[in-house]
Order: structure tokens, then C-alpha cells, then sequence
């Protein structure tokens, strides 16, 4: 009798993966395509125009530094695979002023046509206890990591649903699907775009218009230095649980799942996990997908619970040797 609910459960499961490609988004075909990736002069963003690149799309990269944009576009081009393929470059803050992302996102459709997928990916982190982050902090990532991705996809979301194609990435982080010591004014910039996005794409799934929300883990780029340099020991000590990613593997993931429709976009078994465990009322994009987070939800949130004690014993050592150290301070 299990025998035969076990063969039923693999059979029905079978059923459900022949089915699913069925209703899952067209995949957006990349040659051809134009593709703004914001922050794409550095790190993460510049390996995902090259993986779009190297699959036939036009680029543009937006950023500020105009030498960084040049240097990126050089690097770019190196993986051209047709003569035809262009790399726009501009420089504009996305943070600050509505008009002008929308004008230069103008000029970009101008030359390269309509805007097949858009990577919000600009952002920056800023590590620091609650107390000791400066007021200013908050604003400025909430200012680059949210409106900076509001003010492009506002920019481009129109022509997308008069096309009825497109696909709008946003970049968010693991410290965007759960609250990580140190984190306060970063992370909660990152759970915005989270809500951001499921509305969006509420709105714009009839247009097959698709959003992507990527979560990245920590990844070897010249803004996870910048980020090192200010993180408390206690975020030190709970980002050393786990490995760091390379930008590339990154990068890639990203555009699989955004050419996929993919709502969620994780990398490896830690960001399986913790997508699985945050999915919430987020849409899902295949039946196996859906499947997949009902019958593990029990499991991670298991796992989950002894990440949680493991942290907590992290932070309650740092407060002692702190402690410890004061009183030596003292003594001495
Ligand atoms: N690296 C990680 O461990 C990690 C993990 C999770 C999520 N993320 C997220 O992934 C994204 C990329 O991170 P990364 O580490 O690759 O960063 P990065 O190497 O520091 O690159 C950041 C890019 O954003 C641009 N940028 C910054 N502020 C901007 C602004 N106001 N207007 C326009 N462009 C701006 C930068 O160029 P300019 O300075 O010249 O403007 C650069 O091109 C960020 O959103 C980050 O939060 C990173």
C-alpha cells in the first residue's frame, strides 16, 4: 500500500514537470535584445552585460564614474559575437532625480531601441549597529538600493506593457530575505524591492511582462570590500558561515532566471533554502516550483532554527569578549 503511494506521488510529480514548462513565461530570447543593466560598471552588474553580451544582446550600462563605465565597455566588447552588438554607456546617479533617469533612458531606447530587460543592480551596502549608523545612512540606502530601482523600472515599465515584452530584474540580497545583525539600514532597503516587485509583477504579468527578485549571497566584488570595511565583528563572524560566490556564477543565475521569467532568482544550497523558506505569497512561475516550497517548507524552517541559535551564540561570544576585554582595559 506505501509502495503504491510512493510510485503514485513519483508519477504525479513526473506529470507535473512534463506540464509545467507548459505554463511557465516564454523564454525572452537574448540576441538582439536591449539590455540596461544599472550598476553594470562593476561587480555583479558588469558580469551579467557580459553574460548578456555573450549571448547576442545590445548593452547599455548605467553608473556614474564615466572612466569605470569606459574601462567595463572595453572589457565588454571582448566578448562581442557578432559585429552589430553595441555597448551604450551613461552616467547618471539613479538615486536622485526621477527626470533625468527617464531621459536618459530615453536617449538609450533612442539608440538601441525599446528596453527588452531591465537589471537594476546599482546599490551599495553599509554595515554598523542600529545606534551607530548615521541617520543619513538610511537615507542613502534606501535612496540608491530602493528609488534607485524604482526610477529606471518606472522609466521603462510603459513601453514594456505596450510591447507586451519585457523583463525587470531587481537586485536584492540574502540580507533582503532576513533581517541579519548589523544589517538594519541595508536590509531593509533590500526587503522593499521584495515588495516592490511582487506588486509589479501582480500588475504587469497580464502584459507578459515578467519581474525577476535576485538574492545574491556574499560575493567577491569591489563593493563586498567596501562593505567588509565597515562590518561589526559580530556580521563578520555570521557572514563566515558561508562561502563566498564568485560574480560570475552569480551573474549567470540572474540572467537564466530573468530570460526564464523566473520570479525568484537564488544561488546554491543556502539560497534554495532560504527562497523556499521566505517564498511567502511570492508568485511561482512552475508547478514543480510551487510543489517544490510546499514540501520542504518543514524541513528548512528546521534547519532555519539552528542557523538561528548558531547566530545568536556568535553574538552573545562577541559581547563577552568584549566584556572581557573592557575589564582588562580597566585593570591595565
Ligand atoms: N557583492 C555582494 O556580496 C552582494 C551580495 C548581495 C547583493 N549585492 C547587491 O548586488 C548589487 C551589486 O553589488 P556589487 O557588490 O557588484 O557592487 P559594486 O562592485 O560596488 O558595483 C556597484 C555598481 O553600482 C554603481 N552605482 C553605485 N551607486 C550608484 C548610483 N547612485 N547611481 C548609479 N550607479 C551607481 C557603481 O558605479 P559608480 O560608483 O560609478 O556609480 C557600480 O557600477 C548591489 O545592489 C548589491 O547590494 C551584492
Amino acid at each position: 500500500m506505501l509502495l503504491l503511494a510512493a510510485a503514485f506521488l513519483v508519477a504525479f510529480e513526473l506529470l507535473l514537470y512534463m506540464v509545467s514548462p507548459l505554463i511557465s513565461p516564454k523564454p525572452l530570447a537574448l540576441p538582439g535584445a536591449h539590455v540596461v543593466v544599472t550598476g553594470g560598471s562593476s561587480g555583479i552588474g558588469k558580469c551579467i552585460a557580459i553574460e548578456c553580451y555573450k549571448q547576442g544582446a545590445f548593452i547599455t550600462l548605467v553608473a556614474r564614474n564615466e572612466d569605470k563605465l569606459l574601462q567595463a565597455k572595453k572589457e565588454i566588447e571582448k566578448h562581442s559575437i557578432n559585429d552589430k552588438q553595441v555597448v551604450l554607456c551613461i552616467s547618471v546617479d539613479v538615486s536622485q532625480d526621477y527626470n533625468q533617469v527617464e531621459n536618459v533612458i530615453k536617449q538609450a531606447q533612442e539608440k538601441l531601441g525599446p528596453v527588452d530587460m531591465l537589471v537594476n543592480c546599482a546599490g551599495m551596502s553599509v554595515a554598523g549597529k542600529f545606534e551607530d549608523l548615521e541617520v543619513s545612512t538610511f537615507e542613502r540606502l534606501m535612496n540608491l538600493n530602493y528609488l534607485g530601482s524604482v526610477y529606471p523600472s518606472r522609466a521603462v515599465i510603459t513601453t514594456m506593457k505596450e510591447r507586451r515584452v519585457g523583463r525587470i530584474v531587481f537586485v536584492s540580497s540574502q540580507a533582503g530575505q532576513l533581517g541579519l545583525f548589523g544589517f538594519t539600514a541595508y536590509s531593509s532597503s533590500k526587503f522593499a524591492l521584495r515588495g516592490l516587485a511582487e506588486a509589479l509583477q501582480m500588475e504587469v504579468k497580464p502584459y507578459n511582462v515578467y519581474v525577476t527578485v535576485a538574492y545574491p549571497p556574499d560575493t567577491d566584488t569591489p563593493g563586498f570590500a567596501e562593505e567588509n570595511k565597515t562590518k561589526p565583528l559580530e556580521t563578520r563572524l555570521i557572514s563566515e558561515t558561508t562561502s563566498i560566490c564568485k560574480p560570475e556564477q552569480v551573474a549567470k543565475q540572474i540572467v537564466k532566471d530573468a530570460i526564464q521569467g523566473n520570479f525568484n532568482s537564488s544561488v546554491g544550497s543556502d539560497g534554495y533554502m532560504l527562497s523556499s523558506l521566505t517564498c511567502g505569497m511570492a508568485p511561482v512561475t512552475s508547478i514543480t516550483e510551487g510543489l517544490q516550497q510546499v514540501v520542504t517548507m518543514g524541513l528548512f524552517r528546521t534547519i532555519a532554527l539552528f542557523y538561528l541559535g548558531s547566530f545568536d551564540s556568535i553574538i552573545r561570544r562577541c559581547m563577552m569578549q568584549k566584556a572581557r576585554s573592557e575589564t582588562a582595559d580597566k585593570t591595565a
